[in-house]
């Protein structure tokens, strides 16, 4: 096994393009400072890198929209952006910007080695220009019809309605949404990096990681290989981002995902500067005995385990992530985030009202490590109150008010320790080794519950010593129990400083140690506070959440939401193009009846099909219908239908429909059936 002097970790460089939510906060940045503060309480040498990803597109488009400079809207997200990672206790070594000289400069340098190595390829494609924006447009800034389906608002890359992928040229009466001008036809000639080239080298790395990555992400980055690699355009004809260096490209910028994964090595290298040795970065980025771990969201999967160990193998002389540990997506209260519904809650927004430590906790224990998860306000509540103040805060706050009234502040000297003594002492290591070997593998949920699980532990020592009653009766066993519990909250404080730093510094003041002493992994079960060590004062650890406080948030949201959702224009219903023409003998060859419902039940295990039986007067029929998410069977009983009689049989559910009934459907799919306007005999024929 190689052993590594240091270890380079990476956060996805956040957009400054918004603000950070919750869902980005539980997706890679509290995993990311998780394990950093653990590999430091570890004494391992780290570096913590992250910082705005500050072009593309979505930041140009924001600046028009709000007629301002791409500056103005940078400078707002990295300003809050940053601020709320200090405020929700994320320790960046550094936190920089792709907008600064040195990156542009680091970027333009990895283009120009490319090119002069003869890595780089370049075509010439026909694109769409938007004439009064005066510039190309990105496939998802236009829109027009599909050329497959006809579907009338399908973008320039994929059909929402048929799924098809396409190229932009390809889309009937295309529009821009940028101007709503009819782009025209224009050639551009772009770079591109031939990712295809580096397709075997690709699946030795990933395959060697086979052992180590996470499930979610080696399905996704298999599948994008077993797809076939291909050239990737990694220039644009943008006003905004980092120029290609190259006589004669005015106009075009790199490709931004080309050049923000290259943000991790100039924000490193911007820190290396800032600390007075500016080579230092590359202990980082070049040296065989550094681990490089990339945080990212589930969405960032290909660019960091594909394209970018393309690009650093084609440098040469760089190291690849060793491991990628992306997260799923993290919902609120039970829907997707949503800027645009209001459906999200900001990180600084939150941090206005709530501390930062149990907003941790709970997105912790409820990391979308293997699958999307969820956040509720109720569940953060509940956390809050049932296991940091129940359970952690309950305990140091037991042990210690006992230990300033009994003993002065003082941890006492223990005397004869007993089995129960031992047992417990043993369980100190157990958990570190539980909560470090959890945290290692990038399991933090687990690590969380094993540190917690410890915390119950060391309630019930403290509930089973019952040092209240062995103080009159045995003063040396309840000395030597608060002795006990003196060091378990020292031990609790260490295990959870990864995930509650600001919980760690208080229980640091509340034990009276200064801020470097007895604070390592390693100590948790090899040393102790001294007897005769003076406690601090003692503070309070967690406030309780009230009911109220919690359902006037949510009514906020809710009603915050439901007014966006009104306020959204409601779009025309979209309807397919007609089908082609057919002869009155083709359509006379349909046998219509009308039908009466005689009974009707749903389905077992489906939501969707109801069993009906249909009279259609000379017989009955039975039919499964797809119609149960808009009708209540016990509502179709005794109903006309229009009914197709002569229909082949066929299973659905292990069950034969024997005909079909009519529904007509709007684009939302919702089937509303048809019935004779007028009253008519059961039977009767339709033509
Ligand atoms: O998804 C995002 O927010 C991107 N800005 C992440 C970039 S990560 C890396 F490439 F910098
Ligand atoms: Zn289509």
């Amino acid at each position: 096994m190689t052993l590594w002097n240091r270890t380079l970790v990476t956060a996805a460089l956040p957009y400054a393009n918004g603000a950070v939510h919750l869902g980005h906060l539980a997706g890679a940045y509290l995993p990311a400072d998780i394990y950093v503060r653990y590999l430091r309480l570890r004494g391992r040498d780290v570096a913590f890198i992250c910082g705005s990803d500050e072009h593309g597109v979505s930041i140009l488009i924001s600046a028009s929209k709000e007629q301002v400079p791409p500056q103005t809207i940078i400078d707002r997200f990295h300003a809050a952006n940053a601020r709320a990672f200090e405020r929700v206790g994320i320790r960046f070594d550094n936190y920089s910007r792709t907008s600064l000289p040195l990156h542009h400069r680091t970027a333009q340098e990895w283009f120009l080695d490319f090119h002069e190595k003869g890595v780089l390829r370049r075509y010439v494609e026909q694109q769409l220009f938007d004439e009064k924006a005066a510039m190309f447009l990105p496939d998802r800034f236009v829109t027009g019809t599909c050329p497959h389906c006809g579907f009338d608002r399908a973008y320039g890359d994929q059909c929402e309605n048929c799924s098809k992928y396409y190229a932009q040229t390809e889309l009937l009466q295309p529009k821009s949404l940028l101007t709503g001008e009819t782009p025209v036809v224009r050639e551009a000639v772009h770079w591109y990096f031939p990712l295809g080239d580096f397709q075997q080298r690709l699946e030795e790395y990933v395959e060697s990681h086979a052992g180590d990555w996470k499930d979610n992400v080696l399905q996704q980055v298999r599948s994008w290989l077993k797809a076939g690699l291909s050239d990737r355009p990694i220039s644009r004809d943008l006003a905004w981002g980092v120029p290609v260096p190259l006589d004669g490209e005015a106009g075009k910028v790199l490709y931004v995902w080309f050049e923000a994964v290259l943000g991790y090595i100039s924000s490193t290298r911007e820190w290396a500067e800032a600390q007075g040795a500016p080579e230092r970065w590359k202990d980082y980025w070049c040296s065989p005995d550094t681990r490089y771990i990339a945080f990212i969201g589930k969405d960032n999967i290909v660019f960091h385990c594909l394209m970018f160990p393309a690009m650093l193998m084609a440098k040469g002389g760089y190291i690849l992530p060793d491991n990628v540990p992306a997260n799923e997506f993290l919902n609120l209260q039970g829907q997707k985030f949503s800027k645009s519904r209001n459906w999200s809650i900001e990180l600084n927004e939150f941090l206005d009202r709530f501390p930062a430590d149990p907003l941790r906790y709970t997105l912790t224990l409820n990391m979308p490590e293997t699958r999307d998860s969820d956040f509720t306000w109720k569940d953060f509540q509940a956390r809050n109150n049932n296991e940091l103040a129940d359970i952690l805060g309950n305990f140091v706050n037991r042990s210690m008010h006992f230990a300033h009234k009994n003993f002065g502040g003082i941890v006492p000297a223990p005397a004869i320790e007993t089995d129960e003594d031992h047992a417990f002492l043993a369980d100190f290591g157990r958990a570190a080794d539980a909560v470090a070997d959890a945290i290692e593998r990038f399991r933090f949920r687990d690590g969380l519950q094993a540190a917690m699980s410890f915390a119950r532990t060391c309630n019930k020592y403290f509930n089973d010593a019952a040092p209240w009653k062995t103080l009159k009766s045995d003063p040396g066993r309840a000395a030597t129990t608060i002795h006990h519990c003196a060091q378990a909250v020292r031990a609790l404080g260490i295990l959870l400083d990864p995930v509650l730093p600001e919980t760690a510094v208080k229980i640091r003041g509340i034990l009276g140690l200064p801020a470097d002493a007895l604070w390592t992994w390693d100590s948790i079960a090899t040393e102790r506070l001294p007897a005769g060590h003076a406690l601090g004062p003692l503070a309070l650890l967690f406030q309780k959440i009230e009911d109220d406080v919690i359902d006037t948030i949510i009514t906020g949201m809710e009603t915050a939401a439901a007014e966006a959702d009104a306020a959204r224009p409601v779009e025309p219903p979209s309807y397919p193009p007609i089908k082609e023409q057919i002869t009155y003998e083709t359509f006379s060859s349909l046998d219509l009846r009308v039908g009466t419902v005689l009974s009707a039940e749903r389905v077992p295990k489906s939501d969707k099909l109801l069993k009906l039986v249909i009279d259609i007067g000379i017989e009955q029929r039975q039919v499964v219908a797809g119609i149960g998410k808009a009708y209540d069977p016990a509502d179709l009983v005794g109903r006309q239908v229009v009914f197709v009689a002569n229909l082949k049989p066929a299973k659905l559910f292990g069950i034969e429909s024997q005909g079909m009934v009519l529904a007509a459907s709007e684009s939302d799919g919702r089937p509303v059936l048809l019935a004779p306007a007028g009253d008519i005999g059961t039977g009767s024929i339709i033509k």
